[in-house]
């Protein structure tokens, strides 16, 4: 692939990342699958997210610990959560932040990714957070910045969103303590969800007793039942006796042809109410990585309802955020510094 020409789509489905992401010492370096990663390493993002989670609690929330450290956010997707959460955690760390509008900057005039990153590498960035629609350009951008930069992928296609997984196993971690006898079901679109992937492979990697996949066969990827998932196509069924059920939305920009009958139907038959939600364990967690559709994935008396922990999971996708940033700028290991 010739790296200055970004009209092509870059998909890169099941990548090693392993050794892009950590150092020689084994410790992060960019952050762009949880493909490759242990549950060692897994269980430090979420043991220094815990640390930070007072911060957001102080009247002056911030930590030193990126002081002088110049992020950018490199959204060319849209977000509300994602961007915001990641900005907040870096101001909350003491950084410069930068967060380049793409549609307003010389990308529209042809300006190309690479060129973009030289000009901003320029500027002495540190670390850039991208997002963006094609498969595998967190990874493209990791190979191709300079060494001392980190790279944090905040979804990239269909393929990783591994800050996501993060908050949400910190979520649940809140929730149930332990992944270890524990059953998880995720609801919806799963052939398009970065989401999805992720929490899979958080899930399995840290211990998750099952993990269940609910979705009409047009929704599920070919190769579902290699993902160490149990596949079922009816909700009654599949949310039955688990602890923690996860709904996704219905990537409609991903799609391609018709792939379902109607939104109120896919609602009659895979919509969670309060009435199915009585299925899953009495004490049973609803999560939901947002945006809602509301009366679309879910019943509006479910997204509100005392089992939701939706806006739980943005809150604590901050500290996490935090702790992904420290930790592979190296400053939660000085010992592993980059520079
Ligand atoms: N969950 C998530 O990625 O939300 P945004 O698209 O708003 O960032």
């Amino acid at each position: 692939m010739k790296p200055e020409n970004r009209k092509r789509p870059i998909v890169i489905e099941t990548p090693d990342n392993g050794n892009l992401q950590l150092d020689p010492n084994g410790k992060l370096r960019h952050f762009l699958s949880i493909n490759g990663l242990n549950r060692e390493l897994l269980t430090e993002i979420l043991d220094t997210a815990e640390s930070f989670t007072g911060v957001s609690e102080r009247t002056v929330k911030k930590v030193p610990l990126l002081r002088g450290k110049v992020i950018t956010n490199l959204f060319f997707e849209t977000s509300t959560r994602t961007r915001t959460t990641f900005e907040l955690a870096a101001k909350r760390l003491s950084a410069d932040v930068l967060s380049l509008n793409i549609s307003a900057s010389s990308t529209s005039k042809g300006e190309s990714l690479l060129d973009t990153l030289r000009n901003l590498e320029a500027m002495h960035c540190d670390m850039f957070i991208v997002r963006h629609a094609d498969s595998g350009a967190a990874n493209f951008i990791a190979t191709h910045a300079a060494p001392h930069i980190s790279v944090i992928n905040a979804g990239d296609g269909r393929h990783s969103h591994p800050t996501q997984a993060m908050l949400d196993m910190f979520t649940i971690r809140r929730h149930k303590q332990e992944f270890e006898g524990l059953k998880v079901a995720i609801v919806g679109d799963i052939l398009h969800s970065r989401v999805a992937r992720s929490q899979i492979l958080a899930l399995n990697t840290l211990g998750t007793e099952e993990v269940r996949v609910i979705a009409p066969k047009t929704l599920l990827p070919a190769d579902a039942d290699r993902l160490g998932v149990k596949v079922y196509h009816n909700l009654e069924q599949g949310i039955s006796g688990v602890d923690v059920v996860i709904m996704l939305r219905l990537q409609r920009e991903r799609m391609s042809g018709a792939m379902l009958p109607s939104e109120h139907e896919y609602f009659q038959l895979y919509g969670l109410t309060d009435e199915r939600l009585e299925a899953a364990k009495p004490d049973a967690i609803v999560m939901h990585p947002g945006p809602i559709n509301r009366g679309v994935e879910m019943a509006t008396q479910v997204a509100d309802g005392p089992r939701s922990v939706i806006l739980q999971q943005v809150s604590f996708g901050i500290a996490v955020r935090m702790a992904v940033m420290s930790m592979a700028m190296g400053t939660m290991n000085p010992g592993a510094s980059k520079k």
